[in-house]
């Protein structure tokens, strides 16, 4: 039972802050979530209105993870895909607080990520992760299964090509 409690994220001024300062800190600290260091807290800030008015169309769902009023991490689940992969969701923009790294909160966010992908109908998860500084150990935990590798598919927050992890995951009833 995580100790933090997890809800979908609405676009109010203190959660578009706190996840703006998430992120920030998540790209100056090396991880790899398509953006380059520095990252202004301008661009972060257009990022997360962007993803939320997209949430507010329910074509996401913005998931944050709470100690006490402290936003300390979020992931993104992905709903609106083409028409010929409406049973599909993607996983996106993990993300934990340096301060609170290594007690779970990634793993909660992705459990309730993928109970809300069952909840929306969905039977295939799919995500992708760096090979450097990425999350693989994460996601092979939680029963991914890795497809392959592209190598020096992006640039790392600090420069230097990384190749990228591609993972997939039967879910509800799909993985009865
Ligand atoms: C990847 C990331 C989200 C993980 O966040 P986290 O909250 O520290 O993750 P967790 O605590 O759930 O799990 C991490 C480790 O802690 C362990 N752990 C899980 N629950 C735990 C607990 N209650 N107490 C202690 N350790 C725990 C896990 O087993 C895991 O161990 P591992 O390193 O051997 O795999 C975080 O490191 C991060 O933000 N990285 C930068 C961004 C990034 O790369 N995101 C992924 C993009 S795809």
């Amino acid at each position: 039972m995580s100790q933090f409690a997890i809800k979908p994220l609405t676009d109010e001024p203190q959660i578009r802050s706190a996840l703006g300062d998430l992120l920030i800190e998540t790209v100056a600290s090396g991880g790899s979530v398509s953006f380059m260091h520095p990252l202004s807290p301008e661009d972060a800030d257009a990022f997360w209105q962007d993803s939320l008015g997209a949430a507010a169309r329910g074509e996401r769902v913005v998931l944050g993870a709470f100690d006490g009023e402290n936003l300390i991490g979020t992931v993104t689940l992905l709903l609106k895909l083409p028409p010929n992969q409406p049973h599909r969701a993607e996983i996106a923009k993990m993300m934990t607080r340096l301060s609170h790294r290594n007690r779970g909160v990634a793993t909660a966010l992705l459990r309730a990520a993928e109970q809300l992908a069952i909840a929306h109908g969905r039977t295939l998860l799919v995500l992708d992760t760096a090979v450097d500084d990425g999350a693989a150990p994460l996601y092979e935990k939680q029963g991914f299964q890795l497809s392959g590798i592209i190598p020096e598919y992006a640039l790392k927050p600090h420069g230097g090509l990384t190749g990228t992890l591609i993972y997939w995951k039967r879910i509800g009833a799909a993985a009865a």
